[in-house]
């Protein structure tokens, strides 16, 4: 494996401690060897140190990214038994040569199949890619049957693109050099179990599946909250914002598995060519149904976007988006899906929130009951991973009064949990040739069709009223107006308080 960007932050929070967590579970293959490559001029030793240390960090913290009791020096020895450190500068073909030599010589000890990271910066995806191919290092060895007996694969992370244009420019670009089944473009929110358990729950039980329409459903609501705000990240989000950043990639992928048909089977190809089917049909979102928002100051000391470092004192930047959507299809027609994202929020919280139409007539006259409160099925994705149906029962007493109550499935509750930070699977499915997961070209091209428009009248008009929401709260208030102009309204940002 070899990750582009060494030094960087991706690979000492994320990367290295989920190859740790698939060496301690016997996932990483044995012959097995690590070759960081980056700009700084630093020997292995001082790279491997970096990235102990930073393990060691994680020991014991909660609400780290990884979470573990010690740093093993067994796996730590597997890990590192082949590890290595090549610097240059990316964008210099010599680079690559000097990888290729220093590749042909670790062949016999791993049988040459090469999985290359990309941990860099954007703007090196293409350059990289090329440069790798011209040198000849995406070559595979194929079988009779065309399959890879010596394989190679790129791991290409996100934001693939900044608009559609320049997503479009990005695939040409790498298709030049490598074959779709190469490449591997991330989204991690993928990794996340709640993610991936939402295809169990729809295609595993016979039970939802006549409910999941628009005859019986109202409308759905996905939330991705954060409490974080973009902390030392202040040069790149400036120019990303957060609907770049988050909503056509991790929450579509979320609305995507959702919305999805039945795949005819569970291979790469029947799943994406769903979760396609699905942004193909996505309606192009008008601006009028887009609501920008960028924090302001907030209890306990928290500071605006504007203070923030490396970001502009009168920055037109958003640090949240809600908006609504439609999907033009048979189950879906006149079903909204409203998402919000945003940083500097109340709690750190993602949801998908189903509503179910009411029962069609209610024969509860002359009772306490005024009105029939909707159902919800309530998909949990973090930080509390779970499943709730929320419905109505009667309240204990003599007089017919409602009381909403939930059936909830918490994982905790049943599952022993791996170590996880939701990059393990993905590395896997990359080392084993598992395409399910990831984005093809087609996909990310039609993501950004669907949000184009908004990028295209944000950055002819500047926002208004920034910021316009505090630190610590759940968004902008215009977000409010935005539902209730359908009659509607979001949930509370958070974990529901009751049982
Ligand atoms: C990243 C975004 O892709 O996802 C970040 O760039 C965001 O801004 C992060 O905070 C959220 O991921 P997670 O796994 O922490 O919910």
């Amino acid at each position: 494996m070899i990750i582009f960007g060494a030094g960087g932050d991706l690979t000492k929070r994320l990367l290295v401690p989920a190859l740790y967590n698939l060496a301690t579970t016997h996932l990483l293959p044995e012959r097995f060897a690590l070759i960081g490559v980056d700009l700084a001029d630093v020997t292995v030793d001082a790279w491997r140190d970096s990235l102990h240390k930073m393990m060691e960090s994680f020991v014991g913290k909660v609400g780290s990214e990884s979470k573990i009791d010690k740093v093993d020096d067994d796996i730590w020895g597997r890990l590192t038994r082949n590890i290595s450190y090549v610097r240059g500068d990316l964008i210099d073909a010599g680079l690559y040569e000097t990888l290729k030599s220093h590749l042909g010589g670790l062949e016999k000890d791993t049988g040459g199949n090469c999985l290359f990271y990309l941990a860099v910066a954007d703007r090196f995806f293409g350059p990289v890619v090329t440069h790798v191919g011209k040198a000849g290092l995406f070559d595979e060895q194929l079988d009779h049957d065309g399959k890879p007996t010596r394989w190679r694969r790129v791991v290409i992370e996100k934001p693939f693109g900044h608009d559609e244009a320049s997503a479009r420019e990005l695939n040409q670009a790498i298709l030049r050099c490598a074959a779709e089944h190469q490449i591997f473009r991330i989204d991690h929110f993928l990794g996340k179990e709640t993610v991936q358990n939402i295809m169990a729950l729809r295609f595993a039980n016979g039970m939802f599946e006549p409910l999941w329409n628009r005859d019986r459903i109202d409308h759905v609501q996905i939330t991705v909250a954060e409490t974080v705000g973009v902390e030392t990240r202040g040069r790149f989000y400036e120019k990303t914002g957060a609907l770049r950043d988050m909503v056509p990639n991790h929450v579509f992928q979320l609305l995507a598995m959702v919305a999805m048909e039945p795949p005819a089977g569970f291979d790469a190809q029947a799943v994406r060519n769903r979760k396609t089917d699905v942004f193909s049909a996505l309606h192009t979102v008008d601006p009028k149904d887009v609501v920008r928002g960028q924090y302001g100051a907030g209890p306990d000391g928290a500071v605006a976007y504007r203070d923030e470092r490396d970001v502009d004192p009168a920055s037109s930047t958003e640090t949240y988006v809600a908006m609504r959507l439609s999907i033009d299809n048979w189950r879906w027609a006149g079903v909204p899906f409203y998402l919000r994202t945003g940083k500097h929020m109340s709690h750190r919280f993602s949801e998908i929130a189903i509503r179910f139409k009411p029962a069609p007539y209610a024969p509860f006259e002359d009772t306490n009951v005024a009105a029939l409160p909707p159902n919800w099925l309530l998909l949990d994705i973090q930080p509390d991973e779970g499943i709730a149906l929320q419905f109505e029962v009667k309240r204990p007493g003599a007089v017919v009064d409602l009381a909403a109550v939930r059936m909830a499935f918490r994982y905790d509750d049943w599952f022993a949990r791996e170590p996880n930070i939701g990059y393990e699977t993905l590395i896997y499915d990359v080392m084993t040739g598992d395409q399910t997961l990831f984005n093809r070209a087609d996909m990310v091209e039609e993501t950004w069709r669907v949000v184009q428009p908004v990028l295209d009248a944000w950055s002819r008009n500047e926002a208004e009223g920034f910021p316009n929401y505090a630190s610590g709260s759940d968004g902008p208030e215009a977000a409010n107006a935005l539902l209730e102009r359908d009659g509607r309204a979001w949930r509370p940002v958070g974990p529901s308080k009751g049982r």
